[in-house]
Order: C-alpha cells, then sequence, then structure tokens
C-alpha cells in the first residue's frame, strides 16, 4: 500500500531479506538502495562513494549476484534476498576463510573498499575457485582500492583460492563447462 512519506514524498513497501534477516518496511519511490540499507537498515558497511557506478563501494550480492547498490532503488529490491559482508561470516560470528586471508595478508588498509572487495572475491570465486591472477585482476576491477596498490588484496585471494594452475593444464583449454565459467566472470554479470 502507498504511503505518504515524512516530506510528503510517495513511499512504497519494501520486503526483502538481508543477511538471512527479513525486514518488511516502506522506503521513498526514490530512495537508492545504498540508502535504504545504510539509513534505514543501519548497515553502514555498505559505503555510499560515487553515487556513479563506479568505485564498487556499495556492492552487494542481490539475489545472488554482484551489484552496486547505488544503481538500484530500494523499492525495485523488493522481494530480493541480499547479502552484505555481515552475512559472510557464520552465524556464530566466525570469520569467512576469504575475511581471515585480507586480515593475515594485508588485503586492506582504511578499509573503506573492503566490504565491497570481499563480496566481489566470493562471487568470482564461486564461478572459479583457482583464478590465475590476471582473473583475480579482472575479478574486483569493479572495485576501486585507493590504499593498497591490489597487491596484497591479489595475495590474498590467491592464498583463499585454489592453487594457480599450470597455463598446460587448465582445464579451460580443454574442458567447455570450465571454459563457460570463466567466460562469465563478474565483469559481464555485474548488473550495474
Ligand atoms: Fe560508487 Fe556505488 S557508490 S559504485
Ligand atoms: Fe583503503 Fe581499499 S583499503 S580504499
Amino acid at each position: 500500500m502507498e504511503k505518504s512519506g515524512a516530506h510528503g514524498e510517495l513511499a512504497l513497501p519494501v520486503e526483502l531479506t538481508v543477511n538471512r534477516q527479513p525486514y518488511s518496511e516502506t522506503a521513498a519511490a526514490r530512495s537508492l538502495l545504498v540508502l535504504f540499507l545504510r539509513d534505514q537498515l543501519g548497515i553502514k558497511t555498505v559505503n555510499f562513494g560515487c553515487d556513479t557506478g563506479n568505485c564498487g563501494a556499495c556492492t552487494i550480492l542481490w539475489n545472488g549476484k554482484l551489484i552496486k547498490s547505488c544503481m538500484m532503488l530500494a523499492v525495485q529490491a523488493s522481494g530480493s534476498e541480499i547479502t552484505t559482508v555481515e552475512g559472510l561470516a557464520a552465524p556464530d560470528g566466525d570469520l569467512h576463510p576469504i575475511q581471515r586471508a585480507f586480515a593475515e595478508h594485508h588485503g586492506l588498509q582504511c578499509g573503506y573498499c573492503t566490504p565491497g572487495m570481499l563480496l566481489s572475491v566470493k562471487y568470482l570465486l564461486e564461478r572459479n575457485p583457482n583464478p590465475t591472477n590476471e582473473e583475480i585482476r579482472r575479478g574486483i576491477k569493479g572495485n576501486i582500492c585507493r590504499c593498497t596498490g591490489y597487491e596484497n588484496i591479489v595475495t590474498a585471494v590467491r592464498a583463499v583460492a585454489a592453487p594457480e594452475k599450470e597455463p598446460s593444464s587448465r582445464a579451460s583449454e580443454k574442458d567447455p563447462v570450465s571454459a563457460a565459467q570463466r567466460a562469465s566472470l563478474p565483469e559481464e554479470e555485474v548488473t550495474q
């Protein structure tokens, strides 16, 4: 049902699941998903950087897809399932192996890019468990880090990924399924 928001704006129902928890809210029709998550649900790890879909600070998983949440309206996300970085850890608080690898290999400094970066890495490794270093760099190219120079991030991903295969033994050259998986790297699948 439509309601009138605080400033007379049209407010619409938004029902969604975030990190396994259901929410039933309303949002102004023009509210960005990133601001809804931050300001209405209090999930401040979804950072608001460029507001143009370029920096990756607002990256989330939306119905399993990697998206920039500044490129979607909150009302468009109604009915969806969202994972932010909080959803990576186990329910008992145990860090995800990717999170541990970033900590152990100094894959972050100020941490501003880190929530989105971790989600991009999760997305990458689910589709390509043993990426080459080049594939890792391609997988995180939607996330700008101003601090690390990316070397430690690649090292951290390398540590949690399966060992990199020699080019001659890579399945892509023989296995069409693996080739198709590699062809579906985030570059093509990032919605915005
Ligand atoms: Fe920069 Fe969304 S805030 S991509
Ligand atoms: Fe500072 Fe990436 S750790 S922006």
